[in-house]
């Protein structure tokens, strides 16, 4: 089954085996078929976070469509939302924008679905899924059961959770509830924010106004998949150690950062990359992308190992100049 339509890199690739699933019981179903149990697993959300590096994935791969958006609880303050995990993670933003809640604006324009979301604690512009994460349901790959998870049970960190950890490959996401405000807090503590905000000439505050900022920001640092395949931020911002980092600002007084845990603190991955030269740079059909060198992009009819190889060189070069070891924050399939 053709999955180059179902990648945002892109990349022409095959799957031995495929089903579409828009439904719980169907997928419990399918997860204890005797045939299909045995063969090598591939769950695929929006397809905008990973990388095929083989023509052919000797498995199954499960197309999440399971849908809907129902409000689920309410209070005063907050309205509890629950989101099949098969819906675009911006359709979720833009409903949650017309009902007038406030709490993932931020998050408006991320690519993929809502499954996939709580999976790396999706982020941006100072907010992360977490903070509005109330739980999600998952169905067990070993034996098809329900179970549900709360933001601690899910161990979220920066594009972390107990997903790509302890419990990788062990289940299915189905669907997240998220926790909304219903009085607007907002969170535009991120410069390109306020800026834009008044750029776009916006002096009263709005959920929809700072959802559009968001847009326009986004809009103009990465690439539409649509027309440039790519998977958002190829790498993940790495963290060192404060001496490492002091060391780093006194060679580059501009080198920008953000706090973090304490004694550490991160740095950009798409500054260490730019300084090293490949901004806009062409490999063949793969190159970096000329407004965020964090983006790694597909020219055409690139293949999964040639963003491999460029990923490697672009990671040998941070490692040479800065010491600094970058960690692919997309998923390598
Ligand atoms: N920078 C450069 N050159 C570049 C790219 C960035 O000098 O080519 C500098 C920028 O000038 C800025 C700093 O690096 O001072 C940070 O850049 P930016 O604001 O674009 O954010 P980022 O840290 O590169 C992260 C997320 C993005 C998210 C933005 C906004 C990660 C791995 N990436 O990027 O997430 O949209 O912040 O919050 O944390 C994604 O995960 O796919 C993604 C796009």
């Amino acid at each position: 089954y053709p999955l180059k339509a179902l990648n945002t890199f892109g990349i022409e690739a095959y799957a031995a085996y495929f089903a579409v699933v828009r439904d719980v019981p169907t997928l419990q179903e399918l997860l204890r078929d005797e045939t299909l149990r045995n063969l090598p697993l591939l769950i695929l959300g929006g397809g905008s976070n990973l990388l095929f590096t083989q023509e052919v994935f000797e498995g199954l791969v499960l197309k999440m469509e399971i849908g809907g958006i129902t409000e689920v609880k309410q209070d005063e303050e907050h309205v509890w939302l629950k989101a099949g995990a098969g819906e675009r993670w911006h359709e979720v933003v833009m409903r949650t924008i017309e009902l007038g809640l406030s709490g993932i604006e931020n998050l408006s324009l991320i690519p993929g679905t809502v499954g996939a979301a709580p999976m790396q604690n999706i982020g941006a512009y100072g907010v992360e899924i977490k903070e509005v994460f109330e739980s999600l349901e998952a169905v067990r790959i070993a034996d098809g059961s329900l179970h549900q998870f709360d933001a601690e049970a899910c161990r979220f960190g920066y594009r972390e959770s107990i997903f790509k950890n302890e419990a990788k490959g062990q289940y299915i996401i189905t669907s997240v509830t998220m926790r909304l405000n219903r009085q607007p807090v907002y969170n535009v503590s991120y410069g390109a924010i306020k800026d834009t905000l008044s750029e776009m000439g916006v002096d009263a505050l709005s959920v929809r106004a700072v959802s559009e900022a968001v847009i326009q920001i986004r809009q103009s640092k990465l690439p539409d998949p649509v027309q440039i395949g790519n998977a958002g931020s190829f790498f993940k911002n790495p963290e060192i150690d404060e001496a490492d980092f002091l060391r780093l600002q006194q060679q580059y007084p501009q080198v920008p950062h953000y706090p973090t845990t304490p004694g550490r603190v991160k740095v950009p991955a798409g500054w260490l990359i730019d300084q090293c030269g490949w901004k806009g740079r062409r490999l063949g059909n793969v190159g970096v992308h000329d407004k965020q060198a964090l983006v790694l992009v597909n020219l055409g009819g690139a293949k999964g190992s040639e963003v491999k190889a460029l990923a490697e060189q672009i990671q040998q070069s941070v490692q040479e100049r800065f010491g600094i070891a970058l960690t692919p924050e997309v998923n390598f399939i």
